[in-house]
């Protein structure tokens, strides 16, 4: 009687935990720190002032981020059709099945009742190419953007570019596997990304096969600087806000440094994008600029996305409320995961000889050396029972293979109980 009380006065405390974090209205949480110092030493009373400051974004400017984020291509049609010629290949080759099979998703909130009614009895055809240029009209498909001329009631695919979405988008699967509402900041993990740019006619054999060593889920963000072959699982942009170190290197203060870095550099976007930390220095300048006045904005709506709460039923919080115990304790894991945002990111990174995600799987170079820290940022852990596999490589497939390999890796000698409740704690955050 006297532990079932003290079990669920801790399934309790796991779940004051969220609650703590969740208490932070969105328009607070988008606040940055740095920005309003003199605002963080004075009594509560004072911090709606500071709310109804300047620097809180407006629902527009967190709006006007969610179009960018959904539907901007910076400018990138001039590399995604005028170089790869992706348009040719969707309009002769990728019909609708095809499409879903390498992970792109399609938004029926874009849809209209007669298209919706169309796939459901069967009479929209889903393995033409015509379909997919028609969904692409629609701009339903998430994180492609086409540009499409009628004419003599044929429809051509013209342009095509890509948005944020494409890679931190996915949908609900309400209406199909693959089609439902869109989840902005949730990483699609079922993206081919490199299966699609492999498409490509004008790449070669050597790039080809590169981009088809990648496989589901995953993007290596420095292949085209240095021609190492290491992708990066696609993490999520949501659950962000407080972090001032982005990416799993900790390359950047705030997420619009690599909003910069990732829609000049690897979207091919147009604007301009300078690291001298990078080996090799990365330079590149695609006027004119279709970035820069966008990034706030873009930042602002990501800082406003948060991690996604478990689902009902799928953990125990008595057995989470225990394996809290153990991340605290036993575990060792709070040295690192500190605070309510489960980091120490603010005020250290880690040198990868402490990261057990490293060295990486055989023949892969050190992702923390092709960076600009060579270091790595603590993993903030809300909703990691979203985005499985697990550490920047994927090398985890589960949040066991997790809790396994920090018990090898680290020596900790955890028991099967205590190795199961701290799953369960992983499951509820
Ligand atoms: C082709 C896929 C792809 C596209 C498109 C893409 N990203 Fe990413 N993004 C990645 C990958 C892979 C990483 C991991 C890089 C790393 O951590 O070194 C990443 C990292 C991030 C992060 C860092 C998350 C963290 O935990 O610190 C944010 C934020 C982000 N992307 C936002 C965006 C935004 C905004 C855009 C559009 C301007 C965008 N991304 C476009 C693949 C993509
Ligand atoms: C020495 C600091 C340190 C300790 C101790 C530590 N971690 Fe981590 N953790 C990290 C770093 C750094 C990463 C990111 C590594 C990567 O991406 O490859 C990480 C990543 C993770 C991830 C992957 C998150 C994701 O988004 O893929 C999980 C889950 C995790 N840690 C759980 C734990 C648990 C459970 C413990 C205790 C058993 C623990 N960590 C102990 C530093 C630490």
């Amino acid at each position: 009687m006297a532990s079932a009380t003290s079990a669920s006065g801790r399934a309790e405390e796991a779940q004051n935990d969220r609650r703590a974090r969740e208490s932070t209205s969105p328009a607070r949480r988008a606040h940055r720190p740095t920005l309003r110092g003199s605002c963080l030493v004075v009594a509560v009373a004072l911090l709606t002032v500071c709310d109804n400051g300047p620097t809180a974004p407006s629902p527009a400017e967190i709006a006007a981020g969610k179009t960018t984020f959904r539907f901007d291509t910076y400018g990138d049609e001039t590399f995604w059709t005028d170089t790869l010629r992706m348009h040719e290949v969707i309009e002769s080759a990728v019909d609708p099945t095809t499409a879903l099979t390498v992970g792109l998703k399609v938004d029926t909130d874009s849809l209209p009742p007669a298209v919706v009614q169309g796939i459901q009895n069967g009479t929209i055809d889903l393995h033409s190419p015509a379909t997919t240029v028609a969904l692409l009209k629609l701009n339903a498909v998430v994180g492609l953007k086409g540009t499409v001329s009628s004419a003599n009631g044929k429809d051509t695919l013209m342009s095509v570019g890509v948005t944020c979405a494409l890679c931190h988008s996915t949908v609900d699967n309400s209406f199909a596997p693959g089609i439902g509402k869109r989840l902005d900041g949730w990483p699609n993990r079922d993206l081919n990304v490199g299966a699609i740019i492999a498409l490509s006619p004008a790449l070669d054999a050597g790039q080809k096969a590169v981009y088809n060593s990648w496989g589901k889920g995953r993007y290596d963000p420095r292949y085209n600087f240095d021609g190492q072959n290491g992708p990066q699982v696609i993490p999520p942009a949501y659950g962000l806000n407080g972090i001032h170190k982005i990416t799993v290197t900790g390359d950047g203060p705030d997420v619009a440094y690599w909003n910069r870095y990732v829609g000049v550099t690897q979207m091919h976007g147009h604007g301009s994008f300078t690291d001298t930390r990078l080996t090799p220095t990365v330079n590149v300048n695609n006027p004119p600029d279709q970035i820069s006045s966008k990034l706030a904005a873009l930042q602002a709506y990501q800082l406003s996305l948060q991690a996604p709460t478990p689902p009902a039923g799928t953990f125990d919080p008595a057995a989470a409320a225990r394996g809290r115990e153990v991340f605290t304790g036993a575990g060792q894991c709070a040295t690192c995961h500190t605070g309510p945002l489960f980091t120490d990111a603010n005020v250290r990174l880690h040198a990868p000889a402490e990261v057990v995600s490293e060295p990486e799987p055989a023949g892969v170079p050190s992702y923390a050396s092709r960076s600009a820290t060579k270091m790595y940022r603590t993993a903030p852990l809300a909703g990691v029972w979203q985005h499985p596999p697990y550490f920047h490589n994927g090398i985890s497939p589960t949040l066991e293979a997790v809790v396994e390999l920090y018990d090898a890796r680290r020596g900790l000698h955890l028991t099967a109980q205590q190795k199961a409740d701290l799953v369960e704690y992983l499951k509820s955050l």
